[in-house]
C-alpha cells in the first residue's frame, strides 16, 4: 500500500473506537462474574476477539443482541479448553489469563504469534507460581508456549518489579481467588482500569497510592457497562493533526483517564494548542480538540510520566522529530518488551526516512526538525509502529511504501484506522 503526502489539511471529526484495555478488561469480568453482564460498545479488534474466543472455547456462553454482548459469567467455574488457547499477538490477553487460569484447577497450553512467542511472561509466572500456580514455561523469561495448572492460591505480599498494568491485573486476579488478603506494591502508577471496574462487578479492593490489596476468595456479580474511546488510538489524530499544517481535528468521546493520558502533558509543553472539550463525568469520557500550530519544541520524556505514555512513545517519537532541537525519552527500557521491541523498530523506521534518532538502552534521543523522505516500511506485527508509519508518510516526500498486509497488522486495536483516515482526508 502507498501513503502519499499530503497536499491539503487534516479536518473533521472522528468518534474513536473503543479502548482495548478496558474491552479485554469488561470481557474477563463478565467472563469470570456471576450471572449476565451487557457490554455497550466493545471493541471489536482483533486482540479482543482473541480474549472472546479463549473464553468462549473455556465454556463461557456470550452472544451480540444488536450491537451489545451479552456474556453469561460462570462464576469463576471456567471449563478445560480441548485445544491449546491460541494469543495471536495479544499480550494483554496472555498476561490477564494466566492470572485468571492460576485458580482453576485444569491444565492449559497457551501459544501464540511470532511475536508474541518472544515477549516475557516471567513477569507474570514468577509471582504466580509463588501463590501456587504451575507454571512451565520456556527459558529464563519465561516465553509462550507455557503450560499452566492452576488451583488453591495463597494470597502474597509482593513488589511488583516492573511497572506494568498487565501484571497488576494479572495478580489481581489471582488474588480474587486466593485464601486471604494479598498486597502488591507498584514501582509507578500504571493504568488503574481493573481496580476502577472491580468494584462496579461488586469486587473490594483498597488502593492508596501505590499500594493494592485483596481479600480472596472473592464472587462477582454480572452487571452492564460502556467502554469509552480508547485514547492510543486517538493519539495518532493527535499528531497527524500536530504535523500536517492547517489541519484542526475534533476526536469525540475518549476515554481521558489520567493514568493514560500522559501524551496531553506532553504536547502541550511541546507547545501544541490542545483543548479537553464536552468532559462527561460518568464516563471519564472528554472530545478533544486539536489545531496545528508549527511550533514544537523538544523536551524530556521520563519518570512517572513513561507508564502514562508508554504505548504514545512511537508517535510521540514521530512528533519529536517536527519540533525544534532535542526530545529525550528516557527510562522507557519497557518498549523492548512489547509488540516489537520499539526503541530499535521506532529507530529503524524513523532513520530509514531521514530522522536524527539515537537509540539507547532503555530510550532515543531525537533532534529535530527534520524533513522526513519516503521508506520502504519494512513488514512488523506491531499495529503501532505501523500506525506511526502511515501517519509519517502524511508529511514524508514522496509517502511512504507501506506492506501489503498493514490493515490486518493495524486491525489489532484500531479495525476502521484507514476509513477514519479517508474521513478527514480532503
Ligand atoms: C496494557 C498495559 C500496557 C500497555 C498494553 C496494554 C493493559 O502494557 O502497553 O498495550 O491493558 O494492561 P504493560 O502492562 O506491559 O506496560
Amino acid at each position: 500500500m502507498k501513503i502519499t503526502k499530503l497536499m491539503n489539511p487534516l479536518k473533521g471529526e472522528i468518534e474513536l473506537p473503543s479502548d482495548k484495555s478496558i474491552s479485554h478488561r469488561a470481557v474477563m469480568f463478565g467472563s469470570i462474574a456471576k450471572g449476565k453482564t451487557i457490554i455497550h460498545r466493545l471493541l471489536l479488534s482483533a486482540d479482543v476477539k482473541t480474549t472472546l474466543s479463549a473464553f468462549q472455547k473455556m465454556g463461557v456462553k456470550m452472544k451480540f443482541v444488536g450491537d451489545d454482548l451479552e456474556i453469561e459469567g460462570s462464576n469463576f467455574h471456567l471449563t478445560q479448553p480441548r485445544t491449546s488457547l491460541d494469543f495471536g499477538n495479544s499480550g494483554t490477553t496472555a498476561r490477564l489469563l494466566m492470572g485468571i487460569l492460576a485458580s482453576q484447577n485444569f491444565e492449559t497450553h497457551l501459544v501464540g504469534d511470532e511475536s508474541l512467542l518472544k515477549r516475557p511472561m516471567n513477569r507474570v509466572a514468577i509471582p504466580l507460581s509463588l501463590m501456587g500456580a504451575d507454571v512451565r514455561a520456556q527459558g529464563s523469561q519465561a516465553t509462550l508456549p507455557v503450560t499452566i495448572k492452576g488451583g488453591h492460591l495463597n494470597p502474597i505480599n509482593y513488589e511488583i518489579p516492573v511497572a506494568s498494568a498487565q501484571v497488576k491485573t494479572s495478580l489481581i486476579f489471582a488474588a480474587l481467588r486466593a485464601q486471604g488478603k494479598s498486597h502488591f506494591i507498584e514501582q509507578l502508577q500504571t493504568r488503574d482500569h481493573t481496580e476502577r471496574m472491580l468494584p462496579l462487578f461488586g469486587g473490594k479492593i483498597e488502593v492508596k497510592d501505590l499500594e493494592i490489596k485483596v481479600s480472596g476468595p472473592q464472587n462477582l456479580f454480572g452487571t452492564t457497562l460502556t467502554v469509552p474511546g480508547d485514547f492510543s488510538s486517538a493519539s495518532f489524530w493527535i499528531v497527524a493533526t500536530l504535523i500536517v499544517p492547517g489541519s484542526e481535528l475534533l476526536l469525540k468521546k475518549v476515554g481521558v483517564n489520567p493514568t493514560r493520558t500522559g501524551l496531553l502533558d506532553i504536547v502541550k509543553t511541546m507547545g501544541a494548542k490542545i483543548e479537553l472539550l464536552n468532559f462527561d463525568h460518568s464516563h471519564e469520557t472528554a472530545d478533544i480538540h486539536v489545531t496545528y500550530t508549527g511550533d514544537l519544541r523538544g523536551i524530556e520524556i521520563s519518570g512517572e510520566l513513561i507508564p502514562r505514555c508508554i504505548d504514545e512513545l512511537p508517535i510521540l517519537s514521530l512528533l519529536a522529530t517536527q519540533a525544534t532541537g532535542e526530545t529525550v525519552i528516557k527510562n522507557a527500557k519497557e518498549l523492548r518488551f512489547k509488540e516489537s521491541d520499539r526503541i530499535s523498530s521506532v529507530t529503524s523506521l524513523l532513520k530509514s526516512m531521514g530522522a536524527d534518532i539515537t537509540p539507547y538502552e532503555d530510550g532515543m534521543i531525537i533532534v529535530g526538525k527534520t524533513d522526513l523522505s519516503s521508506s520502504e516500511v519494512e513488514a512488523n506485527k506491531d499495529h503501532r509502529l505501523m500506525m506511526t508509519a502511515v501517519i509519517a508518510g502524511l508529511i514524508a516526500e514522496n509517502g511512504n511504501n507501506l506492506p501489503d498486509n498493514i490493515e490486518e497488522i493495524i486491525s489489532t486495536s484500531y479495525p476502521t484506522f484507514f476509513e477514519d483516515l479517508r474521513k478527514i482526508c480532503q
